[in-house]
């Protein structure tokens, strides 16, 4: 009875944005998504520290790149978080790769600022660009070896799209057009957006358009058809 008028009062905070945006006001927690919100109010308060046992791809990225012996590539990576733990773990390695990767909120992206004015080493292997993923086009992207676009199918919302170039599926396209030969796209099965993200998957597999090459724990790995 009380889970369910739990329910009934959660479903209807989060069937109107400015009541959601309230409860986050009050609550002092942050958006997990857009959607309940807005983007505006997502881009401004959301920043997501790291929590292993809710969301562990950033971790299993690296592990992976550490098992491959990944280094000395170019690589993209959707989602940095508050933690940039996929930059400062990188900037340890021999040889570290580049990486591209993209935060849509703003206090993720002030604390990449933070910390390269006192860790100095990290900007030069780590760019953290603050935008929406999906307004970049082939022109505003280098090729890649490795593509991590673990929160497919999580974050796109169709009332942005007069701001935008792309949706879910011509986001894959497009990184698949990035790819190197030889390269990887990962994706992430626990995240929020999976079921959207497995039917993209599935719908390019079919194509012919990738091909599995792996599991990782959570991450499947993807490469490029070429023929
Ligand atoms: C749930 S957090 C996960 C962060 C990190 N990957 C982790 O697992 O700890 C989602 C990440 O995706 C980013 N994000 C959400 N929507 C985005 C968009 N439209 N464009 C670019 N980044 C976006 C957020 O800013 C945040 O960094």
């Amino acid at each position: 009875m009380l889970l369910t008028l739990r329910k009934t009062i959660r479903d209807l905070v989060f069937s109107n944005r400015q009541l959601a945006q309230l409860y986050y006001s009050v609550s002092l927690s942050q958006p997990v998504l857009p959607h309940w919100v807005g983007a505006d109010y997502y881009r401004t308060k959301s920043s997501w520290e790291l929590q292993p046992h809710l969301c562990p791809c950033d971790l299993e990225l690296n592990e992976y790149l550490q098992k491959h012996h990944i280094q000395n590539q170019s690589i993209f990576h959707f989602g940095t978080g508050s933690h940039h733990i996929v930059g400062l773990e990188n900037q340890n390695l021999e040889k570290p790769n580049e990486i591209l990767a993209i935060t849509a909120s703003v206090p993720e992206h002030e604390e990449y600022i933070r910390i390269c004015r006192t860790n100095r080493q990290l900007a030069k292997f780590y760019k953290v660009i603050w935008n929406d993923i999906y307004t970049l086009t082939p022109h505003s992207l280098p090729m890649f070896d490795v593509v991590s676009l673990f929160h497919i199918g999580e974050f796109y919302m169709p009332e942005e799209a007069p701001f935008t170039h792309h949706n879910d599926e011509s986001l894959v396209d497009l990184f698949l057009s990035k790819l190197n030969p030889g390269g990887k796209i990962l994706f992430y099965t626990e995240s929020l957006g999976w079921g959207t993200a497995k039917k993209v998957i599935e719908s390019f597999s079919n194509q012919g358009k990738i091909k599995k090459l792996e599991t990782y724990k959570h991450l499947l790995v993807y490469g490029k058809n070429f023929s």
